[in-house]
């Protein structure tokens, strides 16, 4: 059925799409190829086949899940998917979309090819995951039109499209949801010679001149993200341009991160306040995660998703059945010693 003919109530502009101008901030230094996103190697290599092979056999891609924690370059991805494969990109989120109208309007709007993107796909409404699993799968919408007696079923062709969906948690997207993806891509935290080419090409783009040293420090300073390390450089040239600074030195950097609260492995005011409250207040005990956001003043989910993979990968925070322990470096790190009682 075209979409003249539909009765959806479908408008032109839903609530549920966001252009991607609405992302203006970061997209200027989004990367925009595969070549230009740098790290994620075994990803990125996987990707160029998926995408090469569509494109040699002119199909649009199979459906896309992107999954790590925030900041690591998902919604980059989606957008470079899209420009390989030279087709427009919808974008949308998990809890913008309310109704199974939304998606169903948004589904049917969609052109021959193109792809929708759903960030945050794991807070999508039961109801509303049920709407995509026949439009993953055949292609085809199942609409229920009218109320009581007089309702009836009519079945809606989709055109050709890709669904890229991302989040931060794979254990929270539905098995039925996950399964109907055709690639997987998990991105874990960068390393720091990436981070410091990221931070070498953002600094290009933006403008500022910042000597190798420089960079590196900003890069070992970013959490293994490279959203931070791009806010970090944003700041760290803010200070430079407040000292008439036409370089950025390690020294200048490292001060300007100082000054900012950052300290010498990356940590954060949260991360140290975490740390604390694990060593200090409950003397090393476990501690359970919602005690613990609670005492920091955030959300167990942001807890979970944007703090601890940094914290567990750099040696400082276990996870154990009975709760989140700091380890011996988060001790030493502080430099409080760990109460006799405590086993390390
Ligand atoms: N591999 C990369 N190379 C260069 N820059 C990157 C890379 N990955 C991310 N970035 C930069 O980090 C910023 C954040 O990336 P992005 O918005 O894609 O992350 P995300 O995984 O979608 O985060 P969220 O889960 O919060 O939505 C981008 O603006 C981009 O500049
Ligand atoms: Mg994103």
């Amino acid at each position: 059925m075209s979409r003249e003919s539909s009765p959806l109530p479908l408008s032109e502009s839903t609530p549920a799409v966001r252009d991607d101008h609405e992302l203006r901030d970061e997209v200027s230094l989004r990367p925009t190829t595969l070549r230009d996103f740098v790290g994620q190697k075994d990803l990125v290599g996987h990707l160029e086949i998926v995408l090469g092979a569509a494109k040699k056999r002119e199909q649009t891609t199979d459906h896309l899940l992107f999954a790590g924690p925030p900041g690591l370059g998902k919604t980059s991805l989606a957008g470079i998917v899209a420009s390989e494969m030279g087709v427009n990109l919808r974008i949308t989120s998990g809890p913008v979309l309310t109704r199974p109208g939304d998606l169903a309007a948004l589904l049917t709007d969609l052109q021959d090819g193109e792809i929708l993107f759903i960030d945050e796909i794991h807070r999508l409404h039961r109801s509303i995951e049920e709407v995509l699993y026949p439009a993953m799968e055949d292609r085809r919408l199942d609409v229920m039109i009218g109320r009581g007696p007089s309702a009836r079923s009519i079945r809606l062709e989709l055109p050709n499209f890709t669904l890229i969906g991302a989040t931060t948690r794979t254990g929270l997207v539905a098995a039925p949801l996950r399964d109907r993806f055709g690639f997987i891509g998990r991105l874990d935290l960068y390393e720091v010679d990436e981070l410091e080419s990221i931070v070498q090409r953002s600094a290009q783009l933006l403008g500022i001149r910042i000597d190798g040293e420089a960079a590196r420090e900003i890069g070992c300073r970013s959490r293994g993200t490279p959203r931070i390390a791009n806010r970090l450089l944003r700041r760290v040239r803010d200070v430079a341009e407040m000292a008439n600074s036409t370089l950025v030195s390690r020294d200048l950097a490292e001060s300007a991160l100082k000054t900012f609260g950052v300290d010498k492995i990356g940590l954060d005011k949260i991360d140290r306040r975490i740390l604390s409250l694990l060593c200090d207040q409950f003397r090393g005990q476990p501690v359970g995660l919602v005690t613990l956001a609670h005492a920091c003043g955030e959300e167990p989910s942001t807890l979970e998703d944007a703090y601890e993979p940094f914290l567990i990968r750099e040696g400082l925070l276990m996870r154990t059945p009975r709760g989140r322990v700091a380890t011996q470096r988060a001790f030493t790190h502080l430099g409080v010693s760990p109460p006799d009682n405590v086993m390390l």
